[in-house]
């Protein structure tokens, strides 16, 4: 369609995540002739800078990580960008003053106001913009997460958030939804038809979701103390997994429909509480191990407290949806930093054959890989050739994309940013959504808070603590990779 001007104001600006990821995704939109020539990008933050520094910044430690085939390109790139100081609660207007004048004449422009900062500033940001008469009919805010700690804050926000913007003007953004493998799944169950009669636990035995990370937490001790595995990478992106995994089909690709479904299966989550949570979530913190620093060891801006003690860096939990299309089929969520490898997949365990006529086999399987290589597996059994026994061997029916497909796969943050410039939410949290989220995570937080154990430890660069295996062991049942 064609392409809006628009003026993107990005506040946290010259923050990690806009140099990693928003200006990278924004440089790629601009090669790709995805942003009209006067859209403008104005970064703010307490910086002092002029647009003139700003730019060096930019051409300093943004240029290596992407592709410039073309200087001219990365110039009118960043004759694109500005920089706006701001006082965030003080008497200084000078900065706001500043932005409105930057934006005045440009009412009939799409306005983006995208909220990197932290969520403390969500509500006191958009109140300023509304004082400063800076709102207008055709602007939308972008929120980054994490949007609250538990639920009463994220409600807070959300209505503070809600006070200035019309629901239809408010993104959230979870990553993962940006990612290509997630819109696949969409793809994969609603454009075949194969897939939906077994879609079911009449077929099915269980589903895994799992995110694991190499990394650890070098210098994010500040923010991950009173995150954790479960509010970082649980509340959103594995739920996020889970329902799409999960939703029935919607009558149309439409934003509403999709996100409805959505948030029916977030409703249907069993709640874990009380003594459950001990039976049904585990908790786990990786200590050192040959050259890798403990989270308690990792270096950080502030040195370790109680409360790094009692966070966890990793989690596994069996959760439950209460509805006819699911009932009795567990969902095995875990999340973990400082694994073995990095890989986020969803493995869907068919169930065995009624009857085996063969010896040896396994059930059918069928894997959504995210990331490190974007692809779909389906694991058959077949023979093994060779004219003696019949000897059966599972092997993968592989989708890779990067194969298939020669088109770039772009990152998740260019589908986001194309979409909120789009005005399209889909591929965003609704209100409803994230406080369902919430509801079901409130509960686990709050029995973790009181429990007298810590987290069970686990070295660096292994899978996660005894826990997590027992989690599926105690019922049959492994992890993905411990079969292979
Ligand atoms: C972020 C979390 O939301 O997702 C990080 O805050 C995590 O802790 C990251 O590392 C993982 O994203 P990805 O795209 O690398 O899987």
């Amino acid at each position: 369609g064609p392409v809006h001007t628009a003026d993107l104001v990005v506040f946290g600006g010259t923050g990690d995540l806009s140099l990693r990821k928003l200006l990278p995704a924004l440089y790629h939109c601009d090669r790709d002739g995805r942003l009209s020539p006067e859209t403008r990008v104005i970064a703010m933050s307490r910086g002092g800078l002029a647009d003139s520094d700003f730019r060096g910044k930019v051409d300093a430690e943004v240029r290596d990580s992407v592709p410039v085939d073309d200087p001219a390109v990365w110039q009118r790139f960043l004759g694109r960008l500005h920089h706006v100081s701001v006082d965030v609660g003080g008497a200084d207007r000078t900065g706001w003053h500043h932005l409105a004048g930057l934006l005045a004449g440009q009412e009939d422009r799409d306005r983006v106001f995208y909220l990197a900062s932290p969520p403390r500033t969500f509500g006191p940001f958009c109140r300023e913009l509304a004082e400063a008469g800076l709102v207008t009919p055709r602007s939308r805010v972008v929120l980054e997460k994490p949007l609250g700690h538990d639920l009463p804050s994220a409600q807070r926000i959300n209505d503070e958030v809600g006070a200035i913007f019309d629901e239809r003007q408010i993104f959230r953004i979870d990553h993962y939804l940006g990612k290509e493998t997630v819109q696949n799944l969409l793809v994969l169950r609603f454009a075949n038809a194969f897939l939906e009669p077994v879609w079911n636990s009449l077929w099915i035995d269980h589903v895994q979701i799992t995110a694991a990370e190499t990394v650890g937490t070098p210098g994010r001790r500040g923010y991950y103390d009173h995150a954790g595995a479960l509010r970082d990478m649980v509340q959103n992106h594995l739920l996020q997994l889970l329902t799409l995994t999960a939703m029935e089909p919607p009558a149309q690709n439409d934003r509403e429909a999709i996100r409805d479904e959505k948030v029916k299966v977030l409703q249907a989550l069993r709640p874990i509480t009380g003594s459950e949570v001990d039976r049904f979530t585990v908790r786990g913190q990786y200590t050192g191990a040959g050259d890798l620093p403990g989270y308690l060891d990792e270096p950080g801006s502030t040195p370790p407290t109680e409360s790094s003690r009692r966070v966890e860096t990793f989690t596994a939990i069996r959760a439950e949806i209460r509805n006819w299309r699911w009932a009795g089929v567990p969902f095995y969520l875990r999340t973990g930093k400082r694994m073995p490898y990095r890989r986020s997949e969803i493995v869907v365990q068919f169930k065995d054959v009624p009857h085996s006529i063969f010896p040896g086999g396994s059930p059918n399987r069928l894997v959504l890989r995210l990331q490190p290589e974007e692809g779909i597996e389906l694991h058959l059994m077949a023979k093994e050739p060779g004219a003696g026994e019949v000897t059966l061997k599972p092997v993968p029916m592989a989708l890779s994309f990067g194969k298939t497909f020669t088109a770039r796969v772009p990152e998740a943050y260019e589908r986001l940013l194309t979409d909120v410039l789009a005005g399209n939410p889909t591929l965003f949290m609704r209100r409803d959504e994230v406080e369902a989220a919430w509801r079901w995570i409130d509960p686990i937080l709050d029995a973790w808070r009181s429990a007298p154990a810590l987290p069970e430890p686990y070295p660096a660069g292994t899978t996660g603590p005894a826990g997590a295996h027992e989690l599926l062991g105690r019922s049959g049942r492994a992890w993905h990779e411990e079969e292979l």
